[in-house]
């Protein structure tokens, strides 16, 4: 990522207050399938932000790495994670996925929300143990507006299809996506 991109991120999440814990929690889309999701074993956050869905998955009881490339954020999330009393079940760090995941051991679960990037598709399938859950959500075009971030339509579906889909919608310009592997 270019430094004006990332100083861009880092602006955006500067000029937000802090996350509070009553932030903590996972998308709406996804809280039917609260369910599905594990209370034990690590997770693997990609591009976390300011960590509201990680800080929820720590304080269920998993170990969670959180990665996103703005330092703001990455505070941001730590501080969360203290708030919350999870703070020796998180971990965020400050990385530029551009690169590629960085080193790790498989997860239980991963998410990537609101933010979609087709070259970590074959590592995030990868990453994910046996059995493991992915929950992905990105910008669609279908019933919102085309632009630099909005996937095509059914980008997702065809991106983790070969994973076995739980559910996964797309409308009001927003795809989401929970599959196992
Ligand atoms: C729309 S936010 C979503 C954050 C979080 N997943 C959520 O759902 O609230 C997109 C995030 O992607 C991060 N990001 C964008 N490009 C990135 C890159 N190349 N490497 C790591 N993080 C990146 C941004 O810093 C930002 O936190």
């Amino acid at each position: 990522m270019s430094d004006d991109d990332r100083a861009r991120w880092d602006a955006r999440y500067a000029e937000r207050p802090s996350a509070t814990t009553g932030s903590i929690g996972l998308p709406t889309v996804f809280r039917p399938f609260v369910a599905k999701f594990p209370s034990a074993g690590s997770a693997l956050d990609v591009a976390c932000g300011d960590g509201a869905a990680a800080v929820w998955l720590a304080s269920r009881g998993m170990d969670v790495l959180g990665v996103d490339v703005s330092p703001v954020a990455v505070r941001r999330a730590t501080e969360l994670a203290a708030a919350a009393g999870v703070a020796q079940r998180c971990r965020f760090v400050v990385a530029d996925l551009d690169e590629g995941l960085p080193d790790g051991p498989v997860a239980d679960v991963i998410l990537c929300l609101a933010f979609r990037d087709a070259r970590l598709d074959a590592e995030i399938t990868a990453r994910l143990t046996p059995g493991g859950l992915l929950a992905a959500s990105a910008l669609s075009e279908v019933g919102g507006h085309t632009g630099r971030f909005r996937i095509a339509p059914g980008e997702l579906d065809r991106a983790f299809g070969h994973l076995d889909v739980l559910a996964s919608g797309e409308s009001d310009g927003r795809a989401w996506l929970l599959a196992r592997r």
